[in-house]
């Protein structure tokens, strides 16, 4: 019997693309540059499977011009707002993502961000690495602890709780907000909060959690950020879209926001060039889940999927 024919739009991980290629007839896009509307839609007249990243859009227009071969996007990452969900359940084609795998990695880097943010990492790596560090003094690069300081989190799901237990390891006060309230056992005794404004109103630092969706977009806007406590520290692993970037520089300036910790953002890749104007944000480029542990699971979690796709199972991650 032939082997299912998959497109790999990206360079994943070698164990990754070692298992694919054992068990399927691959074709491996190793310039590893995102995949074009064009390319998408030729791949699914050729293709039976693809193994996309967030990198690559399934946007409505695209879909609709799918060809029938293509069955099944088994995302390598957890994040599908890169997918039109509606129109490909009407083209019949099976999506999964990856969850829990890349829980851990994803809350390490809000941690980094976080302390990153709240200690003025960029302006000391810079003073530092520039030879301008010409003088030490008590009153020098005060930041902000996190010892005992409230951290509000939005979004409890498999990766808020993973930086909630980080948190936790540092002494924080944890606070949620989640459109649901978990059992005490899960939320390691954290606050719970019915609404965002009661959370942010005791969030000495906020880490964002959330998926993005049409909910979700421009969550954190300039009337929110008023009422964050003066001084407070923002961190947003999760998606850029979850915050309003003009708004964002504008409770900087004022002094309402003292630091951001950021690895995405509306525009990517490149980011925000207005806000390399601030010192107070440490920025990285969307590596949340980047490890090697990380890559290697998320990759054999997105060929688990299509495995059982292929062996006339439900994939685990069916969404
Ligand atoms: C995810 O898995 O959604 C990460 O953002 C990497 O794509």
């Amino acid at each position: 019997m032939n082997k299912p024919r998959i497109w790999i739009t990206r360079k994943l991980s070698d164990a990754t693309l070692e298992r694919a290629q054992k068990d399927y007839d691959v074709v491996i896009n190793l310039e590893d540059q995102p995949g074009t509307k064009e390319e998408i839609i030729s791949a699914s007249f050729e293709f039976d499977a693809i193994v996309p990243c967030h990198s690559e859009v399934f946007s409505s227009d695209v879909v609709s011009k799918f060809g029938p071969r293509l069955k099944i996007i088994a995302n390598h990452s957890v994040g599908v707002d890169h997918c039109d969900l509606a129109a490909l359940n009407e083209k019949n084609i099976l999506v999964t993502n990856t969850p829990d795998v890349l829980s851990d990695a994803t809350a390490e880097i809000a941690m980094l961000l976080m302390l990153g943010a709240a200690r003025h990492a960029v302006l000391g790596d810079e003073i530092v690495r520039s030879g301008n560090w010409k003088n030490w003094s008590p009153s020098f690069m005060v930041g902000k602890q996190l010892t005992g300081a409230r951290i509000g989190i939005i979004g409890m799901g498999r990766v808020g709780q993973a930086f909630a237990k980080k948190a936790r390891g540092f002494d924080m006060d944890i606070h949620y907000f989640n459109r649901t309230k978990l059992n005490d056992s899960v939320s390691l005794g954290a606050s719970y909060h019915d609404n965002i404004e009661s959370l942010l109103k005791v969030s000495d630092f906020l880490s964002l959690h959330c998926p993005a969706t049409p909910e979700t977009k421009l969550l954190i806007d300039a009337k929110r950020l008023n009422i964050m406590p003066f001084g407070a520290i923002l961190v947003n692993t999760a998606r850029g879209s979850l915050i309003d970037e003009e708004a964002l520089i504008d409770a900087l300036t004022s002094g309402r926001i003292s630091g951001v910790g950021l690895d995405c953002y509306q525009d990517e890749p490149g980011g925000n060039p207005k806000f390399s104007n601030f010192k107070n944000i440490f920025m990285l480029p969307h590596i949340g889940s980047a490890t090697v542990k990380t890559r290697d699971a998320m990759g054999f979690r997105a060929l688990d999927n299509l495995d059982s796709y292929f062996a006339g199972k439900t994939p685990e991650d069916l969404l």
